[in-house]
């Protein structure tokens, strides 16, 4: 993958580092939620990067993904059978389609990472829907996971429980992260796993969980343009995402308003 680069174990982060990731994350929040308010039908992916670019300005933070090994744009818009890494174009949604948009905000030089999917418009399709609502639920289930001394196989095992149970593909060729002072750190972290095994994260650190599932198997292909990763099948995918800060009990969500 091109974005996935050897990086230091993230680090346990200072509390004033920690407070800068919170400024950092609400920010993100407020421009995921400006744009869920703003998608339709006829809105096209380009309209949505000006829209995040203005919405991020008049927050206050700086974007990460533009030039990320190469990246050319501020947001990643992947749609349908786009599962993630996505470049904005010049396409309108359509009703009922299946839309991911993942941003990332820098603030003070911390920065968070964060992602969700959604409906477009008032299309009434169930398994589109349970899609979407079952993928969150995985990546609450991953989260609830997290406390002081959580193993990186505690998370994937929790996610993949999930979304096994409704026979959604997972995909395994993208994992979640460490975040912070880049936006990928290590250690990796799969959306699948055995308890007990792998990674050990201690309270402080900070990482980016992110299940990504579709209707058929988690086979994943790169598309033409380099970047935007498709299913192989062509099924229908969603993707959530949150900056966690990991806590002596349990976590707190960073990318959150
Ligand atoms: N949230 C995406 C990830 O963790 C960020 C993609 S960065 C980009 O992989 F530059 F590739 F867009
Ligand atoms: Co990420």
């Amino acid at each position: 993958m091109p974005v996935r680069t050897t990086n230091d174990f993230t680090k346990i982060k200072t509390p004033s580092e920690i407070a800068d990731m919170r400024v950092s994350g609400r920010i993100l929040a407020g421009v995921l939620a400006a744009i869920r308010q703003y998608v339709q039908p006829g809105v096209t992916q380009k309209d949505v990067s000006a829209l995040a670019a203005r919405e991020l300005k008049s927050l206050g933070g700086l974007p990460v993904f533009l030039n990320y090994q190469g990246y050319p744009d501020i947001i990643c818009v992947s749609v349908n059978d786009a599962v993630v890494h996505g470049i904005p174009t010049n396409q309108a949604f359509k009703e009922g389609d299946v839309a991911g948009f993942d941003f990332g905000v820098s603030y003070n030089g911390m920065i968070t990472d964060s992602a969700f999917s959604m409906v477009v418009g008032s299309a009434n399709d169930q398994a589109k829907s349970r899609l979407v609502r079952v993928t969150e639920e995985a990546l609450s289930a991953g989260i609830k996971t997290l406390r002081d001394k959580v193993r990186v196989g505690d998370i994937g095992a929790a996610v993949s429980r999930v979304l096994d149970r409704h026979h959604y593909g997972i995909v395994r060729d993208l994992v979640g992260h460490g975040v912070g002072h880049r936006l990928h750190e290590d250690p990796d972290i799969p959306n699948y796993g055995m308890p007990g095994t792998g990674p050990i994260l201690r309270a402080g650190m900070t990482v980016a969980i992110e299940p990504m599932a579709s209707l058929g198997d988690g086979a994943v292909m790169i598309d033409q343009d380099g970047w935007t990763v498709r299913t192989a099948d062509g099924s229908v995918s969603a993707h959530f995402e949150h900056t966690v800060l990991i806590t002596e009990t349990g976590a707190e969500v960073l990318t959150t308003l």
